[in-house]
């Protein structure tokens, strides 16, 4: 698929028909999220994926706020995506500059925005959830202390009936030509 339909293509689904994602496609979406740059190329984006129906069906109750779990009720996977922290920004323990574990963060966004690409390119959808409960996702999961837990991705297929993807500002509203 062209790279311009992608990017148009691609917002976030609320609604999900619960046609199974398979692991492969899984796969090959952390396949394409590792060819993103990092800081140094320290790679510290994690990716855990909870994929069995019984299991999913858990997680989502356990983890999600109730806006989250209705959202994604009918989606069939959930990745919980971290980085392992004190690194991206880091040297010998000690931090760059002023943003520290931000860069972390910084590297694993661009880690999952080509993982929510790729899945475009796939025929998946995406949901990228912030709210969430850190510290239950950690246990779920076994995630240790020194990754930090971000966002969790729902995976499926969309229904035939979702909401449209919603418009944006103007480039001249968000940038600034120094000339
Ligand atoms: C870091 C981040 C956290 C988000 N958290 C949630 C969330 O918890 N629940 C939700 O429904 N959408 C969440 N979203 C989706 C945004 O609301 C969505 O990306 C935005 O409204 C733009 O819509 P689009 O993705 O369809 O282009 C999140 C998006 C990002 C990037």
């Amino acid at each position: 698929m062209e790279f311009q339909k992608v990017i148009e293509a691609r917002q976030s689904v609320r609604k999900f028909n619960g046609k199974q994602v398979s692991e492969d496609i899984i796969r090959e979406m952390i396949s394409a999220a590792k060819e993103a740059p990092s800081w140094k190329n320290s790679q510290t984006s994690r990716y855990y994926c909870v994929v069995s129906p019984d299991q999913v069906a858990k997680f989502r109750e356990t983890v999600l706020p109730v806006f989250n779990q209705n959202s994604t009720a009918d989606a069939t996977a959930y990745i919980v995506t971290t980085f392992k922290k004190g690194i991206a920004g880091f040297t010998q323990g000690t931090a760059d500059n002023e943003v520290g574990d931000g860069w972390g963060a910084y590297d694993l966004g661009l880690h999952d925005m080509l993982l929510c690409a790729k899945a475009v390119e796939l025929g998946v959808d995406t949901l990228i959830m912030g709210l969430r409960d850190a510290n239950v996702v950690a246990e779920f999961c076994g995630i240790p202390d020194d990754e930090q837990v971000m966002c969790i991705i729902a995976v499926g297929y969309r229904a035939d009936d979702v909401s449209k993807k919603p418009g944006r500002k103007a480039v001249d509203d968000i940038a600034k030509f120094v000339r």
